[in-house]
């Protein structure tokens, strides 16, 4: 099985994504709800919950991790790659390998928690691809709070979103990446606001096709994790009120949520 986590339902928008793009081979997910958000705390504390949700996955079949939230992986996904044999692939890389082929003007802007932010990944990986780029990088941590209320097209929501993406509209930045799980669903306010011009870069959708890239050149991992059969699981550390509702709203069907013992 495919294992996914995240620090709540956010990261669903990844499983969504690879559940199109990678049809038959199934998944599992974590969302630790429990201890969500990561967005505010320190990396130290971020990775010692993300060591908890890789043991958790792999315990329940899963060959191979997805890190299905910035937060994370921007703190983690270093020290899990160290610690663990399995493969683990996360959601910067691929958003930053499309936004760096996709700029025309070299300038980007990454939005995100204040932990992705501040640890600077983003940054990082997109000079590493594209040293000539210049990367505008903007914490939102009041977005993913409107996301779980469902304010997703409200007018204090558009407003809120407006103030953040301000200065990166002054930059003139010619793509956005959506470093937040939870962003993509506040796309359509996200998109007039920027600029229409402005390429928005879903990180969801990119982890899911890099996954479907590396599924279809291996075959021994193809021939592992395929199981058309066998149905996809989604735990969760706790289950507050509202998120059987945002969990519906991403799958666009009712999901059973399971208790896990992380
Ligand atoms: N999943 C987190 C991310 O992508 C957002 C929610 C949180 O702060 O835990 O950064």
């Amino acid at each position: 099985m495919i294992g996914i986590f995240d620090s709540g339902v956010g990261g669903m928008t990844v499983a969504r994504a690879i559940e199109q793009f990678c049809p038959g081979f199934p998944l599992i997910y974590l969302g630790d709800l429990a201890r969500t958000p990561y967005g505010s705390k320190s990396p130290a504390m971020i990775t010692e919950y993300s060591h908890h949700n890789t043991d958790f996955l792999l315990r329940q079949g899963a060959k191979i991790i997805v890190i299905a939230c910035n937060s994370a992986a921007s703190a983690a996904s270093v020290s899990l790659c160290r610690q663990y044999s399995q493969l683990i692939i996360d959601v910067i890389f691929p958003a930053v390998k499309k936004a760096a082929a996709v700029t025309s003007n070299n300038r980007i802007g990454v939005i995100g928690t204040r932990a992705t932010i501040n640890a600077g990944l983003y940054e990082q990986r997109l000079h590493a691809l594209r040293p000539e780029c210049k990367v505008y990088s903007q914490a939102c941590p009041l977005l993913v709070p409107l996301v779980e209320e469902g304010w997703l097209e409200r007018r204090e929501t558009k407003m809120i979103v407006k103030k953040y993406l301000h200065p990166l509209r002054d930059k003139q930045i010619d793509t956005l990446i959506l470093g937040c799980t939870h962003y993509p669903l506040l796309k359509k306010t996200i998109a007039p606001r920027i600029g229409r011009r402005v390429h928005i870069i879903d990180s969801s959708i990119e982890v899911a096709l890099h996954l479907k890239e590396i599924l279809d050149q291996d075959t021994t991992l193809r021939n592992t994790l395929y199981a058309p059969e066998t149905p996809s699981r989604f735990f969760v550390s706790d289950t507050p009120a509202p998120v059987h509702a945002l969990a519906g709203k991403i799958f666009g069907r009712p999901v059973l949520l399971e208790q896990s013992d992380v």
